[in-house]
C-alpha cells in the first residue's frame, strides 16, 4: 500500500461515529505543501467539526488519539486550527523502497475488480488528411488505454472512424468530375485529398457568394443599432452599457466573418481554373450531397468507389498512427453499424421513446429543447443513431462495463443526449462517460492554423517536431556538443524527443482547457517537458555507465536504500507516490496528474543529485543506496512516460 493509502485506511473506520460516508473527508488528506509540516496533511477536521458543531482542534485530537500509526509514522500532530500533520518513519519508507526495488510493477497493484472498458478515441472523419484537431483525442485516448491496460482491465481501444459521412459524397463527386487519372495512379491518397478539398472549396464558394450580401446587410443594421444605442444609452445604466458592449462584439464578429468570407471567395475568383470550375458547377453542394445519399441507398457504382477509396484513406491515417506509436484493438467505423440502424429506430419507436416530429424521428428529453434526432426528414439516419447502435454492440457483443468517449468538448450536448437516450432505452448499467477536451490554439489564441489559414496537418507537425528535436540532439544537453552519438542514433533520438514533446505538451494540460501550441516551450530541455524528463533518464543511465554498475545486479545485491540527507528522503517519498498518482489519474481520467508527478519526480532527482554525491561518495553503502535511488527513479520515470506513450533513450 502506498503511504497515502495507509493513512486513509487507518482513518477510514474512525469516521464511523461521526458520518456515514467518509470518502469526501478522506479526499482531504493530501501531500503537505511544505515538508517542514510533515509528509501529508489532513484538513477534514474543519468542515467536519462545523457540520457536527464541534471544536475542530478537539475533533482533530480525537482522531489522532485513536490512530495507530506507531510503527509507520514518526509523528502525527495537530496544528493550527485543526490540521493533522503526518510524518512517516524513515525506516518504514526505506523498507517500502526496498520492496519497490524488487517489484516489476513498482508497487502499483492491479485493479481489484477488472472491468471491460471501451476507449472510443481518435475517430477522424477519413478522406481528409489527419490534422492537429485529431491530436488530443488520439494522445489522451491512447494514454488512457495504456494506463487501464496496465491496471489489468480488459481494454478495447476502438477507432470509431467517420467513414460513412458526407465527405465521401464530395470525393465521389470529385472523382466523377475532376479526376486527374495520372495523379490517382501515382499518389491516390493525395489525389483523393485534393478532390475532397476542391469540391469543398467550390461548394463553400457558392454558399459564401450567396451569403455575403446578407452579412453586409447585417453589418449595416447592427452598426445603425449600435449608433442609436450609443447616442441614447445612459452611461450609468449597467444594463444599457452591457447592451452596447454586446452590439460592439456582434459587429466585430460580423466584420471578421465578412473578411474571411471575402478572402475565401477571392481565392477562387483570382484563379482562372478555379473560377471556371466553379461556374461550370453552380449546384455542386447539392450534387455532392446526392452522391452521399446514393451511397447510403446502396447505389452500386458509389458503393464500389467507396470500397475502393476507404482502404486507401485508412492506409494514410495508419501511417500517422504508426509514427505516433498508437495501436487500436478495434477499428469499427460508422459504416460498420449501418445495417443495424433501422432496427434501432424501430425499437425506440416501439418503446415510445422516439416520436415523429415535423417529419423527423426524435427522442425528446425533459429540460432539453433540442431533440435527439435519430432519423431525418429525408429518411437518413444520423450520427446519433450510429452511436446508439454502437452502444448496443459494445454492451452485447463486447460485454462492456464502461465506455469512455474521448471527444472534443464541443460535442458535449450530443453525448449528454446520447447517454440519456441509452439509459431510457435499457442500457442503464453501463458507465458511459464523455472524456471531453479543449482546443489546440495558435499564438493568436484561435484554433491553431498554418500561416495560410489551413488546418495544420498532423504529418507535417510530426516532421517539424522531429526536425526541431534534431537540432537539440545535435547540440546536446547543457549546450555541449555530444560526440558520443553517431548519425543514426541522433536521428532515432530526435524521433523519440520530437514525438515525446508533442504528446507530453498535449497531456500536461488539464484536458478540459484549451492550450496554446508553442514549440519553444514544449521542447525546452529545462521545464515541464518530456525532453527534460528524457534527459534526466539519460543522465542517470550515463552515471551507471561511468561507474560500471549493472542495474539489475545492483537490485539483486544486498544493498539497501538508507537516508542520510533530506534530499534522499524527499526523492524516496516522491517515488512511493507513484501508485497514488496512477489511482488519481484514473479516478477522473486525467493524464495531466501523471505528467505533473513525473515533472516533480525529475525535479526531486535534480535536487538530490545537486546535494548528494553519487559517483564520488566514499562510503560504499551510501553510494550503493544512492545508486539504488537513481535506478528506481529512472524506472519510475520510464514507466510513467511509457504509460503516456513516450519513449526514452539510454544516450542523448
Ligand atoms: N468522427 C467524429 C468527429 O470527427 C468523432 C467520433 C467520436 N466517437 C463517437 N462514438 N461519436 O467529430
Amino acid at each position: 500500500m502506498h503511504p497515502l493509502a495507509v493513512i486513509r485506511e487507518q482513518l477510514s473506520p474512525l469516521f464511523q461515529e461521526y458520518v456515514g460516508d467518509p470518502s469526501p473527508y478522506l479526499e482531504m488528506v493530501r501531500p503537505a505543501q511544505d515538508s517542514k509540516f510533515g509528509d501529508f496533511q489532513a484538513n477534514f477536521a474543519m468542515p467536519l467539526a462545523k457540520k457536527l458543531g464541534k471544536n475542530p482542534r478537539e475533533l482533530a485530537t480525537e482522531f489522532v488519539e485513536k490512530l495507530q500509526l506507531g510503527e509507520i509514522c514518526e509523528t502525527v500532530e495537530v496544528a493550527g486550527p485543526g490540521f493533522i500533520n503526518f510524518k512517516f518513519n524513515s525506516d518504514w519508507l526505506t523498507a517500502r523502497l526496498n520492496e519497490m526495488q524488487q517489484d516489476d510493477r513498482l508497487l502499483i497493484s492491479s485493479a481489484d475488480e477488472p472491468k471491460t472498458i471501451i476507449v472510443d478515441y481518435s475517430a477522424p472523419n477519413v478522406a481528409k488528411p489527419m490534422h492537429v484537431g485529431h491530436l488530443r483525442s488520439t494522445v489522451i485516448g491512447n494514454t488512457l488505454c495504456r494506463i487501464l491496460n496496465f491496471l489489468g482491465h480488459k481494454v478495447y481501444g476502438d477507432n470509431h472512424l467517420g467513414d460513412w459521412g458526407t465527405q465521401f459524397g464530395m470525393i465521389i463527386f470529385g472523382y466523377k468530375n475532376f479526376l486527374d487519372e495520372d495523379q490517382f495512379q501515382q499518389a491516390s491518397v493525395e489525389e483523393l485529398a485534393r478532390l475532397y478539398k476542391l469540391v469543398n472549396q467550390l461548394s463553400e464558394y457558392h454558399e459564401l457568394v450567396k451569403k455575403i450580401p446578407d452579412i453586409q446587410k447585417k453589418i449595416e443594421s447592427t452598426s445603425a443599432q449600435l449608433q442609436e444605442q450609443e447616442a441614447n444609452a445612459d452611461p450609468k445604466d449597467k444594463q444599457q452599457r452591457k447592451a452596447v458592449g454586446k452590439l460592439k462584439n456582434d459587429l466585430a464578429a460580423l466584420k471578421e466573418g465578412l473578411i474571411s468570407a471575402e478572402e475565401k471567395v477571392a481565392v477562387v475568383t483570382s484563379s482562372p481554373e478555379l473560377i471556371s470550375q466553379a461556374n461550370a458547377h453552380p449546384d455542386i453542394a447539392r450534387l455532392a450531397r446526392e452522391e452521399t445519399a446514393k451511397l447510403h441507398r446502396g447505389d452500386e457504382e458509389n458503393l464500389k468507389l467507396w470500397n475502393q477509396f476507404l482502404p486507401l484513406c485508412i492506409a494514410a491515417i495508419e501511417e500517422v498512427y504508426q509514427r505516433l506509436d498508437v495501436n487500436f484493438d478495434l477499428v469499427l467505423g460508422e459504416s460498420y453499424f449501418q445495417p443495424f440502424l433501422q432496427t434501432v429506430v424501430e425499437e425506440l419507436q416501439q418503446k415510445g421513446l422516439a416520436v415523429e416530429s415535423q417529419g423527423a424521428v426524435c427522442v425528446f428529453h425533459e429540460g432539453n429543447e433540442a431533440p435527439f434526432i435519430v432519423q431525418k426528414t429525408d429518411g437518413a439516419f444520423t450520427y446519433a443513431t450510429t452511436d446508439l447502435a454502437t452502444i448496443r454492440y459494445r454492451v452485447e457483443e463486447l460485454k462492456a462495463d464502461c465506455i469512455l468517449y474521448v471527444v472534443d468538448a464541443r460535442q458535449g450536448e450530443h453525448f449528454k443526449l446520447l447517454f440519456e437516450t441509452a439509459e431510457k432505452w435499457g442500457f442503464d448499467k453501463i458507465d458511459l462517460r464523455h472524456i471531453s477536451f479543449g482546443t489546440v490554439l495558435g499564438d493568436d489564441k484561435k484554433p491553431f492554423k498554418t500561416r495560410s489559414g489551413d488546418t495544420v496537418g498532423l504529418e507535417s507537425l510530426i516532421d517539424e517536431s522531429i526536425q526541431r528535436a534534431r537540432t537539440i540532439v545535435d547540440v546536446g544537453d547543457d549546450a555541449k556538443p555530444n560526440p558520443e552519438l553517431d548519425e543514426s542514433t541522433r536521428q532515432s533520438v530526435a524521433e523519440i524527443v520530437g514525438i515525446g514533446a508533442i504528446k507530453y505538451a498535449d497531456l500536461r494540460h488539464n484536458r478540459e482547457s484549451d492550450y496554446v501550441f508553442n514549440w519553444e516551450k514544449m521542447l525546452a530541455t529545462n521545464g515541464d517537458t518530456a525532453t527534460y524528463i528524457q534527459y534526466a533518464c539519460a543522465r542517470i543511465c550515463g552515471i551507471f555507465r561511468e561507474v560500471g554498475t549493472n542495474r539489475e545486479s545492483l537490485r539483486e545485491s544486498d544493498s539497501k536504500v538508507v537516508f542520510t540527507h533530506d534530499a534522499e528522503r524527499a526523492l524516496g517519498l516522491q517515488l512511493l507516490r507513484f501508485a497514488e498518482t496512477i489511482e488519481a489519474v484514473v479516478a477522473d481520467y486525467r493524464p495531466n496528474i501523471l505528467t505533473a508527478y513525473l515533472f516533480e519526480t525529475a525535479n526531486a532527482l535534480t535536487t538530490f543529485y545537486g546535494n548528494c554525491h553519487v559517483k564520488n561518495e566514499p562510503d560504499a553503502a551510501i553510494r550503493a543506496s544512492r545508486l539504488l535511488l537513481c535506478d528506481l527513479t529512472v524506472r519510475v520515470l520510464e514507466q510513467g512516460l511509457a504509460l503516456l506513450g513516450i519513449q526514452t533513450a539510454e544516450k542523448m
